[in-house]
């Protein structure tokens, strides 16, 4: 492998999703050389698929206080208040400069149309042509961030590892698709943006990109990572032969779709009163459990009754996507079951984004501020990006005592970087066979193991058979050899923090722990490599 250099930066960002652009942004706006990387095409990210929406109190029968109970109750009992607080009462302001730069949201006549979703007491989800909400809050981003002369965005830029010097991040290298070179970048910090890890399971509504990397290379420089047990498994991705678990938005819920079994029974007042509306964890156990009654591998969503154009009209991504895999939303019943979503655990960090590393930030999925405790509530997560990107932003600025440049360019403009006509596809990277296979054998191992209902024995089965997978190390540093060892290292960790909490609560459920235990366990698990899982 040939090196191509080094590149001096004022600062790095790792991802190219909601939380990445907004840290970007902050940085490029206080006149610093920001280079942004992003694994595959700058597109390709868990927000561009976001359907559903973004939570914030802003309409009129709302208050920041019942957004707070909201997401304090989804979070059963461990979210950090104060992230809390940060997250709820800054959202407004930043959602309000989102639409400032440009973001179309969804309106009834002059003003902005919420809609509901599960576990929220007021309709407080904005949503961007019907379905597609991250999409145009990403588009928005890129645009401004595409302002800033001091921003140089890089695709197809393969993060493989950090660079240290006495205990602090000086930089990274990554590996460049295009001429397959490795490049060393030095930079006064390093901002981890690289979404979730919904790739270690094989059924997950994430894209293929979302392998977790920000929190995997965090672990291998020796950064906490904390709450990993806690993974959201969406209720509803699309359960049909061939096609990927595409999501099916909880607003089809919100608007009135509702869940039948195999006899076409409605069920979900059997587990809930909340029914169709019940937190995330709850549906998706109803799911397995009338799955398992019914010996089906699904149940079905029904939007028979709603009006046909409405929900055409309302949901015209998912109507689209659905139809090019032979369902007709507004007349078939929609096969479907529960897949990985979102991590509410990640790289810890305090308000601000910094992790325990020194020159280290991390924002949005792949940090764990705490604010999500147990469970996500819905449509937080975009809002999460915003909120806690431009503090990571902010923060860094101060920590690195950052003063403008008066002119901040790159030798390149950015024009060349991002190479017309070099790899553009969004298509996962194809890995040779045997790493395949691998692949396969970790995540049917997690899903297994460390999936919707877990116990003890199962964990430890899991955790043996996963030691025996350990993938090589390879010679040649390539996008898919990383994204293995990834998803190993972070299969092992969740099941190792799953099999530490000896009890239920939010994303997590342990059938042989079937209850909360606020006692031992109202604390956040925390893991650094070579250590044991420990709570604080
Ligand atoms: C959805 O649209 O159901 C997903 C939104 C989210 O995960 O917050």
């Amino acid at each position: 492998m040939s090196s191509g250099g080094e590149i001096e930066a004022d600062f790095v960002v790792v991802g190219c999703g909601v939380a990445g652009l907004r840290v970007a942004i902050e940085l490029g706006s206080a006149g610093a050389r920001v280079l942004v990387l992003a694994k595959s095409s700058l597109t390709d990210s868990a927000t561009e698929w976001a359907q559903g929406g973004i939570a914030a109190a802003l309409s009129d029968d709302d208050e920041v206080s019942l957004h707070v109970e909201d997401t304090l109750r989804a979070g059963d009992g461990l979210c950090d208040p104060a992230a809390v607080h940060v997250l709820v009462e800054e959202g407004p302001k930043y959602i309000l400069e989102l639409i400032e730069w440009g973001t179309q949201f969804d309106r009834a006549g002059s003003k902005l149309a919420f809609t509901r979703e599960a576990a929220h007491s007021r309709s407080r989800v904005l949503h961007a042509h019907g379905d597609s909400t991250g999409k145009e809050i990403a588009r928005a981003l890129l645009a401004k961030a595409r302002t800033l002369s001091g921003i140089l965005l890089r695709p197809h830029a393969v993060t493989t590892e950090l660079l240290t010097a006495g205990g602090c991040v000086t930089g990274l290298r990554f590996l460049d698709e295009n001429s397959k070179e490795l490049m060393d970048v030095t930079a006064r910090a390093v901002t981890l943006a690289t979404g979730g890890l919904g790739q270690v399971y094989p059924e997950t509504t994430n894209p293929a990109v979302a392998t977790g990397d920000g929190m995997a290379i965090a672990y291998e420089s020796g950064a906490v990572l904390s709450d990993l047990e806690f993974i959201q498994f969406h209720p509803t991705a699309l359960a049909v032969k061939g096609a990927p678990r595409f999501l099916l938005s909880e607003a089809l819920r919100g608007e009135g779709a509702v869940l039948r079994n195999a006899d076409l029974e409605r069920f979900m007042k059997k587990h809930s009163e909340a029914g169709e509306l019940a937190p995330r964890d709850v549906v998706s156990r109803a799911i397995v459990a009338e799955m398992q009654r019914t010996r089906s591998d699904f149940v079905y969503l029904d939007l028979t009754h709603l009006k046909d154009e409405y929900v055409r009209k309302r949901f015209p991504g998912i109507f689209a996507t659905c139809q090019s895999y032979g369902v007709d939303i507004t007349s078939d019943l929609v096969p479907v079951r529960p897949a990985a979503h979102y991590v509410m655990g990640g790289v810890r960090t305090d308000l601000e984004g910094r992790t325990s590393l020194p020159g280290l930030y991390a924002a949005g999925e792949t940090a764990c501020t705490g604010v999500h405790g147990a469970n996500r509530l819905a449509s937080n997560s975009l809002l999460e990006g915003l909120v806690f990107g431009a503090r990571a932003g902010q923060a860094i600025i101060k920590d690195c005592k950052f003063s403008s440049r008066k002119k901040p360019k790159w030798p390149a403009s950015r024009a060349a970087v991002e190479k017309p006509g070099a790899k553009k596809s969004a298509a996962p990277a194809n890995p040779p066979s045997a790493e395949a296979q691998q692949l396969q054998k970790v995540r049917a191992i997690v899903w297994k193991d460390a999936g919707i209902i877990r116990n003890g024995r199962d964990l430890k089965e899991g955790l043996d058979a996963l030691a025996a997978l350990e993938p090589a190390q390879s010679a040649e540093p390539s996008r898919s050899a990383r994204e293995l060892r990834h998803i190993w290292q972070l299969a092992q960790l969740i099941v190792r923090s799953a099999l530490a909490r000896e009890e239920s609560r939010g994303g997590h459920y342990r059938g042989d722990f079937p209850f909360r235990d606020d006692e031992k366990f109202r604390k956040h698990s925390l893991v650094t490599r070579g250590a044991t899982v420990t709570f604080r």
